[in-house]
């Protein structure tokens, strides 16, 4: 905007100007050369003079009769009066003409400084008006925190997360400000896959507590204002659930639950097909009571729901109500994008072109075929759109009922149909996130423009540094990126999810093939080190205390900790008693990680965050600058380096009325709020980003 009145101003002032010049040289009266044009008269040029010198001139040209051009030296005194304008403005025919043009020409001008006159006003009134806001839910303006629930805190000594350990941090979730928590599976399972192979949907897992205490947690959130979202895990069950149990049995049609799963009689004396599960190897097992073979896409113990079965869909909608009657605001839909099969089970999957087969691989591997007949299926958007409908209907009676979905896939226009059908699909491109040598700046850009410009119109974005089946991020990105990682994923539009931990910099930690406990890994002995997912899923690191604080001393946790828990845990980066006793601490804590996150959850409240549009400011090897603007609130520039070296650019810019120089809001080892920095000549260490704003709040 204020370019558009720039230019209209400086426009305006140009043809002004050009105006007088021409004016200066043609001296009539332009009020009157526009009242006769408007009339679309014909006139001479002294009509527009003084009415004595117009009617003298009338008679002297009634005395010179046909002779229209006299010399000078038959004038008198009263005919020299005109003698200038005379001689400058022959009354031909070609001379009036071209006044004629001269003149409509002068209108014309007028009109035109009058109209960028106008735009110009309207353009700066218009910048100086709030931008309209929708109004935002809850789930768009939250900060969503995904807690293990095995691994944030055990409240009865088993070495093991539970619900009660959950509900005594209730206090720091508010600390921290997030405004919604995400609990991995809690239900009723053998672990084989820790809770993503469900026994029974309805009840919470022993290990975890009872359902008295999840009504406890829920009532607890509730009363702080935070929303609870659960994880639904629809594709599969555990194979001890009493669904497969009886399924297996028999192919009776006796057997309510006969067709509860996908089975399919063996070919050659082997599987059905070629189809591989995500996890390695076949992805069918044989059962000798059926003599049939079960379809499980992940765990052999996680056999797949057959969703072509009405009563599985009845089943499984009513699980989503007996949650959503409890009260809960939302579920994450685990591995959706595996619902549905092809009708046909005899059909083989092709292989993948583009797969670089890895000798250390003793399974077959899921990457080296396509899966067009276990994926993405429209039969499977179909169950999607329905479990929306379902949530929608909750909303309307109270709270909006949230629904996020869980889809790996390189296919952006495959994302964005999952991202329509539910409030938003998992867009997990930032887990691409890379840091050091390799371009790390124009990669980001890269991530972030493919999720931004592939959304439709209505769509809100989301975004994800970390969960449990991928490494930390302070691990992938290296720990002197951690912040500027953060950075990223609370300044970008749209929601984001905190993997718990991630906000004070937790790494990976080493679990050694003797201490994994994740099944997929174990599986994989030989590459074991490459496939567990324990590495991100340790205990959270409270305080200095053996066990951290997450359980009790002498007490074996499930997972061991990181053992640089002793310098890097929630206490050391808090205010308390610790630091007030020892100032040199005190000293070091507000710097310290998870201040910079409690800072960029309280900064992201600021209108131009939740509301603002983004702008690619600025993007080269190492570092992605980009804007955030607000009409009517102050701009923000978040710039970050996330290579090798320190580097300077200049993010001044004349043409956007961007400023030399710019107060600081935040930066990532936050060394430098308040000072003003010289934007023209701005260097950042390797991992420093900084937010700089200016403008004024107008409303
Ligand atoms: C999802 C979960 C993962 C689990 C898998 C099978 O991808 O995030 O942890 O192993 O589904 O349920």
């Amino acid at each position: 905007m204020p370019r558009l009145a720039a230019c209209s101003a400086v426009f305006a002032l140009v043809v002004l100007v050009g105006y007088l010049y021409v004016t200066e040289k043609q001296p009539v009266s332009v009020m009157s050369a526009i009242m006769r044009a408007m009339e679309g008269d014909d006139w001479e040029i002294e009509d527009l003079l003084p009415k004595e010198i117009g009617r003298q001139s009338q008679s002297q040209r009634e005395e010179d009769s046909d002779d229209s051009y006299h010399s000078s030296s038959d004038d008198d005194d009263e005919d020299a009066l005109l003698r200038p304008s005379r001689k400058k403005l022959p009354s031909s025919s070609l001379w009036q003409k071209y006044s004629r043009v001269l003149n409509r020409a002068s209108l014309c001008l007028c009109a035109a400084v009058l109209a960028c006159l106008a735009l110009g006003s309207a353009a700066v009134i218009y910048s100086y008006r709030s931008q309209p806001r929708p109004e935002l839910h809850w789930w768009q303006r939250a900060v969503i925190y995904q807690i293990y629930p095995r691994s944030f805190q055990d409240s009865n000594g088993d070495g093991i997360g539970d619900l009660r350990g959950i509900e005594r941090r209730v206090d720091y979730l508010e600390y921290l400000g997030v405004e919604a928590v995400w609990l991995s599976p809690i239900f009723k399972s053998p672990m084989k896959d820790f809770g993503y192979d469900v026994s029974d949907f309805t009840d919470i897992d022993p290990i975890f507590g009872t359902m008295a205490d999840f009504d406890s947690l829920l009532k607890a959130l509730h009363a702080r204002d935070m929303k609870l979202i659960l994880d639904f895990v629809p594709n599969h069950t555990s194979d001890q659930h009493h669904w497969f149990v009886w399924s297996s049995g028999s192919r009776d049609e006796s057997n309510p639950y006969r067709d509860y799963y996908v089975w399919a009689d063996g070919r050659d004396g082997g599987p059905p097909n070629n189809w591989v599960s995500v996890f390695g190897g076949p992805a069918w097992t044989y059962v000798a009571s059926r003599d049939q073979w079960y379809l499980h896409q992940f765990l052999p113990e996680q056999p797949d729901l057959n969703f072509r079965c009405p009563d599985v869909r009845r089943h499984m909608e009513n699980v989503l109500r007996f949650w959503l009657e409890k009260g809960v605001d939302g579920f994450r839909l685990d591995a959706v994008k595996h619902l549905v099969e092809t009708a046909d089970l005899s059909w083989h999957e092709p292989p993948n072109p583009g797969y670089v087969s890895d000798p250390e691989e003793t399974l077959e591997q899921y990457g080296s075929l396509l899966h067009p007949c276990t994926t993405n299926l429209e039969e499977t958007h179909a169950v999607i759109r329905e479990w929306k409908a379902l949530l929608d209907q909750y909303s309307k009676k109270g709270s909006y009922r949230f629904m996020i979905t869980e889809v790996y896939d390189d296919d952006m226009r495959v994302l964005m149909t999952y991202n329509r059908e539910a409030d938003m699909t998992f867009n997990f491109n930032l887990l691409g996130l890379g840091s050091g040598a390799h371009a790390p700046g124009n990669h980001t850009r890269r991530l972030v423009e493919s999720w931004m410009s592939n959304m439709t119109d209505g769509q809100w974005p989301n975004w994800v540094i970390g969960n449990h089946d991928n490494h930390r991020v302070a691990t992938r990105v290296g720990p002197q990126y951690a912040r500027a990682a953060n950075m990223l994923l609370l300044l970008l539009p749209g929601t984001p999810f905190c993997y718990y931990g991630d906000e004070i910099g937790m790494e990976d930690a080493r679990v050694s093939y003797n201490d994994t406990k994740d099944t997929f890994a174990l599986n994989n002995p030989e590459t074991y080190e490459t496939k567990s997912r324990d590495p991100e899923r340790t205990p959270m690191q409270w305080n200095r205390t053996e066990n951290s604080g997450f359980t009790d001393a002498g007490v074996r946790p499930w997972l061991p900790l990181h053992d640089n828990y002793h310098r890097l845990n929630v206490q050391v980066y808090c205010l308390t008693f610790i630091n007030v006793l020892f100032p040199q601490t005190q000293r070091a804590h507000p710097r310290s990680i998870l201040h910079l996150f409690r800072a960029l959850v309280e900064l992201r409240k600021e209108p131009t965050f939740l509301y603002g549009t983004i702008r690619y400011f600025l993007s080269t090897p190492n570092i992605f600058a980009f804007s955030r603007t607000l009409r009517g609130r102050p701009t923000y520039l978040v710039a970050m380096n996330l290579g090798g070296k320190s580097e300077t650019h200049s993010y001044y810019s004349w043409w956007d009325g961007w400023p030399r120089e710019a107060a600081v809001v935040l930066t990532s080892d936050m060394d430098r709020e308040g000072e003003m920095l010289d934007l023209k000549a701005l260097t950042l260490r390797p991992g420093e980003c900084v937010v700089v704003k200016w403008g004024r709040a107008w409303n």
